[in-house]
């Protein structure tokens, strides 16, 4: 496991532009639109901070939400907020720093028995494939899957729940990042993201609303639909969604300070930022 923040992020940041070239160019466009404070090139692109990124997995025991977990807590996280989605059969943790301006990290888990026997037993022989101690790995937050999968698995778990195909085809690694817009200099509401956004092509999630949440639940949320990129399986390519981009606006709870969390009613539409828009 990784020894410092840093680090980790590095190293999930980079794995994820790989698959999610939308998400350089959206950083790129946001830290010019924002030049507020900032003076020198470099600063301008730091300037961006990260609300929060989310991870996915399977509630299997050698590979479940605790594993993933295990390599924030080795960096100084602790556990927030619970949440269940119900209809999608997700369970999910938050977890934050000590410093607030580390993201805090949103990590769910596919109960794979609610599914059917047939799709659990495809996502049980996947894990099987897995070394035991890859789990453990430095880089196994962002090491892609571990296993090889059929086109026609991938598309037998995707009638059930785009999540397990999503989870069988990219395997561990960084779903979505997401910009922080308290943090931005002169962009100050979340609507005008979206609005610059939308002006350079990029297309937005509109499940439930191009904005899920606001002020009344001390949280707001957008997102792009994913990017799409090549995945081999083990008989064919295919290009299917990858990640996505997510922006965040937090409130004040009445005690002034603002809210830390994550809401459930506007993360169970976020997650459908990987379906197949066309
Ligand atoms: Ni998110």
């Amino acid at each position: 496991m990784h020894s410092s923040v840093d680090a980790l992020f590095n190293g999930l940041w980079e794995n994820y532009l790989e698959v999610t070239p939308s998400a350089k160019k959206i950083h790129r466009i946001l830290s010019e639109y924002d030049q507020g404070e900032a003076t020198s090139q470099d600063n301008r692109f730091d300037a961006i901070v990260n609300d929060h990124i989310a991870l996915r997995t399977f509630d299997i025991e050698s590979v479940n939400l605790d594993k993933l977990a295990a390599h924030f807590k080795a960096v100084g996280y602790e556990q927030g907020g619970e949440y269940d989605f119900a209809a999608k059969k997700l369970s999910a943790l938050h977890f934050q720093h000590p410093d607030p301006e580390q993201p805090k990290v949103f990590i769910s888990e596919l109960r794979v028995n609610e599914l059917s026997k047939d799709a659990a037993s495809i996502i049980h022989r996947l894990v099987e494939q897995m070394d035991a101690s890859a789990v453990k790995a430095d880089n196994f937050l962002y090491s892609g899957p571990h296993w090889q999968v059929s086109s026609q698995q991938y598309y037998r778990l995707l009638e059930e729940s785009e999540y397990a195909a999503w989870m069988a085809a990219w395997g561990y690694r960084a779903n979505h990042f997401t910009v922080s817009v308290n943090h931005l200099h002169s962009i100050t509401e979340l609507a005008e993201v979206n609005r610059i956004l939308k002006e350079n092509g990029f297309e937005l999630n509109t499940s439930g609303g191009e904005i899920k949440g606001g002020k009344d639940v001390c949280l707001a949320q957008s997102s792009t639909m994913a990017d799409k990129a090549i995945v081999k399986f083990s008989d064919t390519e295919l290009n299917i969604p990858s990640c996505f981009y997510e922006f965040a606006q937090r409130y004040p709870m009445q005690n002034g300070e603002l809210y830390q969390g994550f809401v459930a009613a506007s993360a169970d539409k976020i997650f459908e930022s990987t379906n197949s828009s066309a």
